[in-house]
């Protein structure tokens, strides 16, 4: 039997295909024809490695419908294999296994643990947390002696930009370099993209390429060049490890401490927070835990606390009376001995105020710093808060999915709510600085 599959690699599909290492990432620009060469590349594999088990992922069925399966039936002839629409699975005609699946979030990825897949394939990459793909990396084995592959597809910007351009795009230097991951011994490629790339696109659908060079600058840098230094998408953008993140250090008694929490079932997120005398905030400890009832949250609460805490501050939400029981959550916090203030929740308002609080000035040492710093023990703070996204029906707001992401930044929000962002203390003067500015300049010039 003689089949031609109608499909001509350009130069950087051809890169792609012909990688080698056990994980490659082909990113950057849009249209570069990065989900054609993922379907392509999941094919060759699967006639390479008859009766292989693989899986392509993506966010939404919808986004795999529209883009990879509709590529796949478009492109792989039928005499190929057979399609199964109702378990969304192509059975090549080798014994080889195409599974096509969506991951939302954490949780769906968990509900793969413990698969064996011999290839993986994650279109849009950058549109998941680390922690799901890294379920996903588990499942990478083979027992039929197969190479087990992982390959991801992706644009800069969404919420996994940042461990996607650390892990892959810096790690490898911009695609110059293969590495060894340290800890799973897994070498690693990524293959710059840019929608020049594509050759079929730019002469087919010109007014494409015009579109994309009339974003808006951020936006033009990351889709038309494939640039990785924006963060498209990130609400707080100012929020910079070296800035905000900060080491522990022993607070002064005189300072006053609060609390600030955001409980539910599935997350107790609860920030010790100091503040020092120019009104500056440190937030200090972290509870991060799911599955507490009310009275097992304060306690732990309690367990944790051997200060004095001037406020327990907790969203409004937590007034609302039980239907069953005639009490609200707030009152089981109290009979178990945390007596809650409510905060303002007032969404939009309270994040451009953390915004405030993040805002980056130089101190009187002339480092960096902020109204609002977080002591390197509060990890999922430090995790969620520049993971969070704006809201894409509202702009102004952050986007409430993924929910993990939202329990630590919301407790901040209730704490700074209602409460201004401290004047930024000035540096020593006007005078003093001036000169301190003509000297610099005047270095310079020598
Ligand atoms: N080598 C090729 N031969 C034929 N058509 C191609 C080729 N590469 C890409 N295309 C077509 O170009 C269009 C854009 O490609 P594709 O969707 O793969 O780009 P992308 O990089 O994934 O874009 P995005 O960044 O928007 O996800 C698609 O219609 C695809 O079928
Ligand atoms: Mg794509």
């Amino acid at each position: 039997m003689d089949i031609t599959v109608q499909y001509e690699p350009n130069a950087k599909q051809a890169t792609f295909h012909a990688c080698s290492a056990d994980e490659a990432v082909y990113g950057g620009a849009k249209g570069g024809g990065k989900s054609c060469a993922l379907v392509m590349e999941a094919l060759a594999y699967g006639l390479e490695n008859a009766g292989a088990e693989m899986y392509i992922f993506r966010e939404t069925y919808d986004d795999l419908e529209a883009n990879i399966i509709r590529e796949w039936k478009e492109k792989v002839p039928r005499e190929l294999y057979s399609y199964n629409e109702s378990k969304h699975f192509a059975a090549l005609i080798n014994g080889t296994v195409v599974k096509f699946r969506y991951i939302r979030n954490y949780a769906d990825a968990e509900g793969y643990q413990g698969r064996s897949m011999d290839w993986i394939g994650v279109d849009e990459l950058t549109k998941h947390e680390k922690r799901s793909i890294q379920v996903l990396l588990s499942c990478l084995r083979s027992p039929k002696g197969f190479k087990p592959r992982f390959r991801g597809t992706c644009n800069p910007g969404g919420i996994g930009h940042s461990w996607v351009k650390e892990d892959y795009i810096e790690a490898t230097g911009y695609g110059v370099k293969e590495m060894i991951d340290p800890v799973t011994g897994n070498k690693r490629a990524f293959i710059p993209a840019k929608v020049y790339d594509n050759d079929v696109l730019m002469k087919n659908d010109p007014a494409y390429v015009r579109r994309l060079e009339n974003l808006p600058e951020d936006q033009k840098k990351a889709f038309l060049y494939g640039d990785w230094d924006i963060f498209t998408g990130q609400y707080f953008g100012e929020f910079r490890r070296d800035i905000h993140v900060i080491d522990p250090f022993v607070i002064p008694d005189s300072w006053r401490r609060y609390l600030a929490l955001d409980y539910g079932l599935d997350m107790l997120a609860a920030y010790w927070i100091a503040v020092d005398d120019h009104q500056k905030a440190y937030v200090y400890k972290e509870l991060y835990q799911s599955g507490l009832i009310v009275s097992q949250a304060a306690e732990a609460i309690i367990g944790m606390t051997n200060e004095t805490i001037y406020q327990y501050i907790a969203p409004p939400d937590l007034w609302n009376k039980n239907r069953d029981t005639g009490k609200s959550t707030a009152e089981i916090f109290g009979d178990n001995g945390i007596w809650l203030a409510q905060a303002d929740n007032n969404r939009v308002q309270g994040w451009y105020n953390l915004k405030e609080w993040l805002k980056p000035y130089e101190d009187e040492q002339e480092s960096k710093t902020a109204s609002l710093v977080v002591t390197n023990n509060c990890a999922n703070l430090i995790r969620t808060l520049p993971q969070l996204q704006y809201d894409e029906k509202n702009p102004n707001d952050v986007a409430t999915e993924p929910h993990e992401l939202t329990h630590g930044p919301d407790a901040i929000r209730y704490f700074i709510a209602g409460r201004p962002c401290p004047k930024i203390p000035q540096k020593n003067g006007q005078p003093k600085r001036l000169i301190d500015q003509l000297k610099k300049k005047s270095k310079v010039i020598m």
